[in-house]
């Protein structure tokens, strides 16, 4: 199976990365699945976003907006999400898009990144990707770079624009 754990060295046990469901329209005494919605929402704020401002009181709106991306997520021990990744299939060539990591702070430093991160690439792989995107700030550039992505541009705040070419032929 494709999502299911993570090696990291500094850990006891595997973190386990898992999908969270954007295409079923909400039901809106689901609760539990607003709650993800919301946090996977204030993750996207550790990294600039607020263009969800206007519907956060709104579930379908807010899931509407989050529908067309693959989110992956880990979660703690009482099952609150305290990581998370998009990944898009730009439908164009085999070109995969990885976005919005981020990871709650005092989460930091446990390997949650890493295990997104990977579980993102093995999903774009399992979707036959050849080449994978991502639009990486300072602190995730090294990340990206120990799994094989190559700076292709930096702009003056450092942040780059990262490629992965996947070769089919061992990945397959
Ligand atoms: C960047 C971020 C996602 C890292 O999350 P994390 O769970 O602490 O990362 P991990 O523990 O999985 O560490 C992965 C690797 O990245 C490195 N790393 C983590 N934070 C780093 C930082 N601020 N600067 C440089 N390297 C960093 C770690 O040393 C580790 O390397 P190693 O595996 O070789 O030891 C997290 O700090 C975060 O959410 N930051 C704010 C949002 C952000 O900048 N997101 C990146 C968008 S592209």
């Amino acid at each position: 199976m494709l999502l299911e754990k993570s090696n990291i060295a500094e850990f006891d046990a595997p973190t386990v990365v898992s999908k969270v469901d954007m295409k079923a329209p909400m039901d809106p005494y689901d609760h539990a699945r607003y709650d993800d919605l919301l946090k996977i929402d204030k993750l996207w704020r550790l990294i600039g976003n607020t263009h969800t401002d206007f519907v956060l009181d709104n579930p379908e709106t807010l899931r509407s907006v989050m529908d067309g991306l693959d989110y992956l997520v880990v979660r703690d021990d009482s099952n609150q999400i305290v990581g998370a990744i998009s990944v898009l299939d730009c439908k164009r060539g085999g070109l995969f898009k990885i976005d919005s990591l981020a990871v709650d702070p005092p989460e930091r430093g446990k390997g949650y990144a890493r295990a997104l991160a990977r579980g993102a690439i093995e999903l774009c792989v399992d979707r036959r990707a050849k080449e994978i995107f991502t639009w990486a700030l300072p602190a995730s550039q090294p990340l990206f770079s120990s799994l094989g992505f190559e700076v292709y541009e930096t702009n003056d705040d450092g942040d780059a624009s990262m490629f992965l070419e996947i070769d089919r032929k061992t990945a397959a």
